[in-house]
């Protein structure tokens, strides 16, 4: 006989799936006979008695606070109960598919992946708004229902539920599921916010962006990386504040018609006029890290066409893109440095490069930045035998107080050619260093010249 749930839903075997949680049945509701009866899924948990049961307390009360909302983004619960062996269950319109079917075939169209994102989004919205996480997004629980609209299912709970099992459960759902999850949710899954789950939907536009399983945190270059890169950032304050404003940034992106024929050049010169400005406007300034996180770090022209506008900006704006974006800075940094550490420029160049350098390791006071500042200009001083580059590196080293930035110059110095390092410290200028950088400079000179 078939089985019953809550005295309404009537499961059909075999089951049509199964997650970490328990089985998926395609079932009948017998509140709708008759030919109007759409058919529904039914989720069952498995192992009832696996389950701590405080967990199946919260994941009832979640239940109840998910039951009245109503939004055409969220897949609603059509019912839901307990069975006499305990196992919870809830039921929810059958759905056509979920993100995962669909994936390679939104993959590079950007205006089907921001109609999803869009749609996505206002469900997301709509469930913060009410202090409700879902903390499990993922394209298996973003399901597409009639109409083609998408909804999200599977609110978090589940999640913590699972937890609570076995452990080899959790293991073998982790395999696939665990790059949707933000690292601060490994570290304490109840004590998530909105924020875990920018980074889970920052993963479905990395995986939509890239056309495969977001399994390491690298985009390709374009205009959609800043966007993705933000979202999933490690650290939950780097991350867009709201879905709102995640969503915002990736409609301008998607939408501001790009000149095709503007070169990195031209935009380069373009940009330049208006963030030179002592007092640049923001909206320059945040239009100039968009486009400098887009950039190719491996494209010659790309590069020359960052080191032609980013020393010009003015430490007040240096201040600015810090304060906005500190992880986005570091990327751009980097990049920066690479090419200037490699690149040949005109001597009276070098001096403008160095100085703003200078600047972003003292506006910053970052030890990423300063490794990054100590490393390209040690290596362009040396090149182009730049004394006044020369003078900025002891400049910086001199500035140096504390052992976190003290061990990064150290590593930095490491890093760089030792006759690049010998030619840029001279004995008198290493004697003008603070004592925690002046014995390990010491050292570090006297093992090469061995
Ligand atoms: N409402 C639904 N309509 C049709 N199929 C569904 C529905 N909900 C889930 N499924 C299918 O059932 C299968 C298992 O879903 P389930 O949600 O249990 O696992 P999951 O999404 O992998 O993990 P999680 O437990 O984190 O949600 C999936 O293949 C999914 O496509
Ligand atoms: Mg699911």
């Amino acid at each position: 006989m078939a089985r019953t749930l809550g005295g309404r839903f009537v499961l059909e075997e075999p089951r049509i799936g199964h997650g970490g949680f328990g089985d998926v049945y395609r079932a009948m509701d017998r509140k709708q006979p008759g030919r109007n009866a759409a058919p529904v899924a039914v989720k069952l948990m498995r192992d009832a008695s696996m389950v701590d049961p405080e967990a199946v307390r919260r994941f009832e009360r979640e239940l109840r606070l998910l039951e009245p909302i109503r939004h055409p983004n969220i897949v609603p619960i059509l019912g839901h109960g307990k069975t006499p062996a305990g196992a919870i269950w809830y039921a929810m319109p059958l759905a056509q598919g979920s993100l995962v079917d669909f994936a390679e075939e939104l993959h590079g169209r950007n205006a089907l992946i921001l109609d999803l994102m869009r749609q996505v989004g206002a469900g997301l919205t709509h469930i913060h708004d009410r202090k409700i996480y879902h903390r499990d997004l993922k394209p298996g629980n973003i399901l597409r229902l009639a109409d083609g609209v998408w909804a999200i299912a599977d609110f978090g709970l589940a999640v913590d539920a699972e937890r609570a099992t076995t452990a080899l459960t959790s293991t073998l759902r982790g395999i696939g599921t665990a790059w949707y999850t933000a690292p601060e949710q490994w570290r304490d899954a109840r004590n998530v916010n909105h924020l875990a789950d920018v980074f889970g939907l920052g993963k479905v536009l990395q995986e939509l962006v890239i056309g495969d399983a977001p399994v390491t945190n690298e985009v390709p270059p374009g205009p959609l990386r800043p966007i993705v890169q933000r979202a999933i950032a490690e650290r939950p304050e780097h991350r867009y504040a709201s879905v709102r404003d995640f969503l915002a940034a990736l409609a301008t992106a998607i939408e501001t018609p790009r000149d095709g024929w503007e070169s990195a050049e031209g935009t380069a010169e373009r940009l330049l006029e208006r963030v030179r400005l002592p007092k640049a406007a923001e909206v320059d300034l945040d239009e100039l890290a968009t486009w400098a996180l887009a950039l190719d770090e491996s494209d010659t022209d790309d590069m020359t066409a960052l080191a032609r506008v980013l020393p010009w900006i003015s430490t007040r704006s240096i201040h600015y893109l810090w304060a906005a974006d500190p992880a986005g800075f570091q990327r751009i940094f980097r990049h920066y440095s690479k090419h200037v550490e490699t690149t040949g420029f005109g001597f009276e160049y070098c001096d403008v490069l160095a100085d703003f350098s200078r600047r972003a390791v003292k506006e910053t006071d970052d030890s990423d930045v300063l490794r990054e500042a100590i490393r390209s200009l040690v290596e362009l001083g040396h090149r182009h035998s730049r004394w006044r580059v020369r003078g900025v590196v002891t400049t910086i080293l001199q500035g140096i107080r504390k052992p976190e930035p003290a061990l990064a110059a150290v590593e930095a110095l490491r890093a760089a050619d030792v006759e690049a390092v010998e030619w840029t410290l001279s004995e008198f200028s290493i004697r003008s260093l603070p004592p925690i950088l002046r014995n390990e400079i010491n050292m570090l000179l006297s093992a090469a010249s061995r």
